[in-house]
Order: structure tokens, then sequence, then C-alpha cells
């Protein structure tokens, strides 16, 4: 199998992002095209390719076996981070923000590094990593056909704190940097927005996640 062809720009946004390591987690691997890619790449020495479901485990473990790497990659069925007892870093991706901050309510002690990425409820994610004593490092952006998507590398320092609305629904631009695609992602999170508040006038019940969105969309002027 060529992996190259299979890690579309979303996964390849997810790979940049974690560091040289010996043992990398994949929570959630479906197919397990990024620990194939993290480890055929050099970028980490072995990986864990987990997921809850059979299905998608045994896709994972055909996909694997195809590869040059087959040896260095242990398939794992694991609701989250439950039978994973260490990897230098644990990659969770496309999944919703609520249940990556749900998957790192069982993060084992030696578990420091983190690279997420979430395809709804950024800003969830953002205030749950504050509250529970993790800090965003860097955050990335992807364009994929007519989709942009954003990946967070976090750290756990134990450090809790609160952070603004503003930080929880649109991050801080630094830790996105330069970035080429930072505009047409504004943009594009601003179309969401303004299609989830014109879905909620046709149904013309305004509760309080109307009055989240319009604040939201002032933030993205
Ligand atoms: C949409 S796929 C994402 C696959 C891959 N991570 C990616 O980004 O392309 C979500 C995968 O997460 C798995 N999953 C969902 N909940 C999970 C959990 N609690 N623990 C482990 N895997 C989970 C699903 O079985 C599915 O294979």
């Amino acid at each position: 199998m060529n992996i190259n062809t299979k890690i579309t720009p979303r996964l390849k946004m997810v790979a940049d992002l974690v560091p040289e390591c010996s043992l990398v987690a994949d929570v959630g691997t479906d197919h397990g095209y990024l620990p194939i890619y993290l480890v055929s790449k050099g970028i980490c020495q072995r990986a864990i390719a987990a997921d809850v479901n059979l299905g998608p485990l045994s896709a994972a473990r055909k996909n694997i076996a195809q590869t040059r790497v087959k040896d260095k990659i242990e398939t794992v069925l694991s609701d989250g981070l439950k039978n994973i007892d260490h990897a230098d870093c644990v990659t969770i991706a496309g999944m919703g923000g609520e249940l990556i901050a749900s998957i790192l309510d069982f993060r084992k002690d030696s578990m420091t590094r983190f690279v997420l990425q979430p395809q709804r409820a950024m800003s969830h994610l953002r205030r749950y990593l504050a509250q529970n004593g993790f800090e965003i490092k860097k955050e990335a952006l992807a364009k994929e056909g007519d989709k942009m998507y954003c990946a967070f590398y976090a750290e756990y320092t134990g450090v809790k704190c609160e952070i603004s609305e503003r930080e929880a629904l649109a991050g801080k631009r630094e830790l996105i940097g330069e970035n080429p695609l930072l505009d047409e992602y504004l943009s594009y999170r601003r179309r969401e927005i303004i299609q989830a508040l014109e879905s909620i006038e046709k149904a013309a019940i305004k509760g309080a996640r109307y009055e989240e969105l319009k604040r939201l969309l002032e933030m993205y002027v």
C-alpha cells in the first residue's frame, strides 16, 4: 500500500503536529492510515492503532499487514484510552470535541502530549483542555475538498485555568502563526455560522444557541 495516497490533507495536518517519539497511540484509528504514515515516515518508532469498534479495527489490521512497518504497529480494541497504558503522544482525530474531551478524562499519568482534531465543538474542547490542565501549544489548519479543519497540539501541564468565550470559540491567533489558509478558514467558519443562524431563524425557535452563534459571528468579522 502506498500510504502517501491515503493521507488526506486533514490527516497530514494531524501528522505534521506529532512530535518525533518512540510510541504514538492513535485512538479511533479506523483504517489505521495515520499510525501507518507516522511509523513509515520515521516520525514515531512504534504505534498503537486503537478503536472501540471491531469493524474499523479489522480494516486497520488488514491495511497494516500490507505495509513494511507491520511489526511496529499493534492494534488494540479500546474504548478511548482505557486499554492503553502508555504512549509518548496520543492522537485523536475525526471525532466531535465532546467525545475527544471524554476520552481525555482517562489520560494516564505518563501521557502528556496530544494531537487532537475535533470535527466540531472546538470551543467545548478548548475550554475542557484549559479547565483540565492541558495547554494548547499550536493550532493548524487544513482544507480538504470544500471543507476546512483545525487541529491542536496540546501538552498536559496540570495547570488549570479559565479561558474567555472568545478564546474558546476562536482560539488564539498566535497559535496558528503565519498560515495561508487563515483568511479562508475564518470566512469558512463565518459561512457555517451564518448557515446555522439562518436555519434557526427558519425554524423560528431562537434560544440560547441562537444568541451564542450571534456572538460568535461578531468575532469572525
Ligand atoms: C470518523 S472516524 C475517524 C478515523 C480517523 N481517526 C480519522 O481521523 O480519519 C472515528 C473512529 O473513531 C472510533 N471511535 C469512536 N468512539 C471511540 C472511542 N470512544 N474509542 C475509540 N475509538 C472510537 C470509531 O469506531 C471510528 O473508527
